[in-house]
């Protein structure tokens, strides 16, 4: 058996993950109004639960019924949506993995329509089939992008009434079961909107400078902190750059990622982009690990743990990110669409797990076999 740094377990204050790999937040808009989790994401996350990953993040849910990117998103903004969360919390337990879960407000992205379904601003005819437009809010009332609805500056009122709702959804997490929670403040969703100078024009204490711009993501930190127990980790995603001219910078990041660790912040999750997907000119090329080196700066320079996410497909990569120390997890996203069993894969192609031994019994026992079996017909044996 190979020794691999990706599958060493990694301890974040009292909870251990059985090795590197976190299955990333990915919304589904699988929900009905209610943002009740239910049976198509108990299948999803079951899928995901059993594939071996260290940790199995869920989508992102809404703090408030207006935190919403469409109709059809999950929430934890009421009692009575924690006792799916809750299942689906247990049941990635159950597979092994540590269930995490991650809060967002969509902001100035909200009220769309679902992403195969156009992922526009919904408008009147949407209003007739049930699913009418619904106010946005974000730092200052400039939209995400041309055509899209433009987003109420949130008052000082707003801003104290989200910052209770991340407090009492951080419980709300940790009464469903999770121990891992990370807060959502990139791609352009609310914080992100504070964050940034291209999208927070505001001249009050929200905004100006880098200390008025982070203020509202570290008052939501120390909140979910204060509401999430404190032998369980929590990290924040970031986009570490806007990708954007004259936009957030990596620098800002590892500001930003110290003062957040000052405030019980365990892991910086670095993602990019997103503020106004359809503007962005990309100048941040998208191939593989292409934000892997905004989670070794971030690492580095704020001394924190990170996870480097964004087309991380192959063992051999991961493996190479872990040991060189550029990140503490990796998340993957679409390859787990693909493939929920990529980290039992990955276990095999780096020479972790030659016999099965990952997999449930119940399936690994028929495939060790009939691998022995294959070996042995390849060789005459
Ligand atoms: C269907 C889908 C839904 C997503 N939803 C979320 C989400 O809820 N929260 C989040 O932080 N990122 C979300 N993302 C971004 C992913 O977590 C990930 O950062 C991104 O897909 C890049 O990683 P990958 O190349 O491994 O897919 C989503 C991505 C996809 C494809």
């Amino acid at each position: 058996m190979s020794v691999s740094h990706l599958f060493s377990p990694l301890t974040l204050r009292s909870v251990t993950l059985q090795n590197r790999i976190m299955i990333s937040p990915m919304q589904q808009y699988m929900a009905e109004k209610d943002g009740l989790a239910r049976q198509f994401h108990f299948q999803h996350y079951g899928r995901q639960a059993i594939g071996g990953g260290g940790t199995v993040m869920t989508e992102a849910l809404a703090v408030l019924p207006d935190g919403r990117v469409t109709w059809h998103d999950l929430g934890i903004w009421n009692d009575a949506q924690v006792d799916g969360m809750a299942r689906i919390a247990g049941l990635i337990a159950e597979a092994g993995a540590v269930p995490a879960t991650q809060l967002i407000h969509a902001g100035r992205k909200g009220s769309v329509g679902r992403p195969w379904e156009g992922y526009d601003p919904l408008r009147d005819d949407d209003a007739a089939k049930g699913f009418p437009p619904y106010r946005t809010v974000a730092a200052s009332a400039i939209p995400a992008n041309p055509g899209w609805h433009t987003p109420d500056a949130l008052d000082a009122d707003g801003i104290a009434r989200l910052i209770d709702a991340y407090h009492l959804a951080a419980k709300r997490a940790a009464k469903a079961g999770f121990r891992f929670l990370e807060i959502h403040a990139a791609h352009g969703y609310l914080i992100h909107t504070f964050l940034s100078p291209l999208a927070n024009k505001r001249d009050d204490d929200w905004g100006g400078d880098l200390k008025g711009r982070m203020r509202l993501a570290i008052a939501i930190a120390e909140a979910v902190r204060a509401g999430w127990p404190n032998d369980l980790p929590l990290s924040v995603r970031i986009s570490s750059v806007d990708d954007q001219a004259g936009g957030w910078a990596i620098e800002d990041s590892i500001a930003l990622a110290r003062a957040l660790k000052s405030v019980g912040v365990d892991l910086v999750d670095c993602s990019s982009g997103g503020l106004g997907e359809r503007t962005t000119t990309r100048m941040v090329r998208r191939e593989e690990g292409y934000q892997v080196p905004f989670a070794a700066r971030v690492r580095k320079e704020a001394d924190i743990a990170t996870i480097a996410v964004g087309l991380i497909t192959t063992p051999a990569f991961a493996e190479s990110v872990i040991r060189d120390g550029r990140a503490d997890l990796i998340a993957i996203g679409r390859e787990a669409l693909l493939n929920p069993h990529w980290p039992l894969h990955a276990a095999q192609a780096l020479g972790v797990d030659p016999t099965f031994s990952e997999w449930p019994p119940a399936w690994g026992w028929w495939l060790e076999k009939r691998s022995r079996a294959a070996r042995a017909t390849s060789t005459g044996n």
